[in-house]
C-alpha cells in the first residue's frame, strides 16, 4: 500500500502500465455544503494521467452527481477510454433539497408567512444523545400567505435523491479480451466474486442456477422488485456518528467500496484511487486483499485515511459477503 497527501496531478510516482484498476469518489463541481475543494470537477488532465498509469484493458469506476455526470463522462471518453455503463448505486435515504416555493414566493414579496405551529428538529446522528448534551432546536411551521404563495403551497425545486451514478470505463484492450488478459492480467470483470447469494423466498432462479447466486447488475439495489428476476446491491449512505473519527463530509460506504473493488480486480492486483478522502476505497481494497495507491490533498482527511488504512492492514483480513 502507498498513500501519499499531495495533490494526485500527474502521478508521477506511478510507473506506466503498473495499476489492475481505477476506483475513485472525485469532486463532483456541486460544492457539496460549501466545500472549496467540490467547486469544480477535476482538471480533465488527471484522467489522462489515469490511463497512463492503468494496464491495458483495465477497467475503472468513477462516481458522479447526477448533474455532471455528461461533463465528467466526456473528460473521461476524451483522455481515452472507452464508456462501458453506468452503475446506479441506490441509497434511498438521500436528503431531499428542494425550497418550499410557496414561502420562497412569500419573501420575494414583502409578506410575511403564517406560522401554523412548531417542531422539535434533532440533528440525525445527534438524536440519542437528546436531553444530555445536545439540545433539539425548536422550528417553527408556516404555511404561505400570499395569493400566489397559497397557489404555489407544496411546491419545490427538486426530488429527494435516491441514487449515485457510478461511471464504468475501461482503457482499450490491445487485443481480444483473452490475448489482452493473458500480457496483462486485466480485461475482465470479476463477476464470479460478485454474485449476490439468493434470498430465501428467491422462487425462481433459473433453468442453471449457479451455487454462488445471482450476478451482480448495474443497478446497485439489494432489496428485489418481486418480480423474480434479478437482485440487486442496495447500501444505504453513511450517516455520520458523534463518536466516530471520520469526519469527511462524502465518505462512502466500504461496504458498496468491496463490491466496487471485488468486480474490478483478482486478490493481489493493486486498486488506485487519486481522490481517496478519508479512504474508503483504500479500506475496502485492503479488506478484500488487494494493495492500494492512494492520494489526498487534505492533510486532515489523509491523516484520518492513514489511521483506517492502518486498523484494516492490521485486522485478520476477511471478505465482508454482500
Ligand atoms: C468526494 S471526496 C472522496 C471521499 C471518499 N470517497 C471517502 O469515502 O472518504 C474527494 C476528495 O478529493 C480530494 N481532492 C480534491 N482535489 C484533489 C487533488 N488534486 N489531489 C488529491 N485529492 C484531491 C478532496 O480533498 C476530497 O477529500
Amino acid at each position: 500500500m502507498k498513500i501519499y497527501n499531495k495533490s494526485c496531478y500527474d502521478l508521477t510516482e506511478i510507473a506506466d502500465e503498473s495499476i489492475d484498476a481505477l476506483i475513485t469518489d472525485p469532486p463532483y463541481g456541486i460544492s457539496f455544503k460549501g466545500h472549496y475543494w467540490d467547486k469544480d470537477l477535476p482538471n480533465p488532465r488527471i484522467w489522462s494521467d489515469c490511463l497512463r498509469v492503468l494496464k491495458p484493458g483495465a477497467f475503472g469506476l468513477v462516481f458522479s452527481s447526477i448533474r455532471l455526470q455528461h461533463r465528467l463522462t466526456v473528460h473521461l471518453e476524451d483522455a481515452g477510454f472507452a464508456i462501458k455503463d453506468v452503475l446506479m448505486w441506490g441509497f434511498l435515504n438521500g436528503m431531499p433539497k428542494s425550497r418550499d416555493v410557496g414561502l420562497e414566493i412569500d419573501k420575494a414579496l414583502g409578506v410575511k408567512s403564517d406560522k401554523i405551529g412548531e417542531y422539535k428538529y434533532v440533528q440525525g446522528y445527534k438524536k440519542e444523545a437528546v436531553g444530555d448534551y445536545y439540545a433539539s432546536e425548536s422550528k417553527s411551521i408556516q404555511a404561505p400567505s400570499s395569493e400566489l404563495g397559497k397557489k404555489y403551497k407544496g411546491f419545490g425545486n427538486g426530488i429527494k435523491p435516491a441514487y449515485e451514478p457510478i461511471v464504468l470505463i475501461q482503457k482499450p484492450l490491445t487485443d481480444r479480451v483473452a490475448q489482452n488478459i493473458i500480457e496483462f492480467g486485466v480485461g475482465g470483470l470479476n463477476l464470479e466474486e460478485t454474485r449476490l447469494p439468493y434470498g430465501q423466498d428467491d422462487g425462481k432462479v433459473g433453468h442453471n442456477p449457479h451455487p454462488a447466486g445471482r450476478v451482480m447488475a448495474n443497478m446497485l439495489r439489494i432489496e428485489e422488485f418481486g418480480d423474480g428476476y434479478d437482485k440487486y446491491f442496495l447500501v444505504p449512505k453513511v450517516r455520520q456518528s458523534k463518536d466516530d473519527f471520520n469526519h469527511h463530509p462524502t465518505l462512502k460506504p466500504v461496504h458498496l467500496m468491496h463490491q466496487l473493488v471485488k468486480l474490478l480486480t483478482l486478490k493481489g492486483q493493486i486498486v488506485l484511487d487519486p481522490f481517496m478522502g478519508s479512504g474508503s476505497t483504500g479500506v475496502a481494497a485492503l479488506t478484500c486483499q488487494r494493495d492500494f495507491v492512494g492520494y489526498e490533498l487534505e492533510k486532515e482527511y489523509f491523516e484520518v485515511a492513514q489511521r483506517r488504512l492502518n486498523e484494516s492492514g492490521k485486522r485478520p483480513l476477511q471478505l465482508l459477503e454482500p
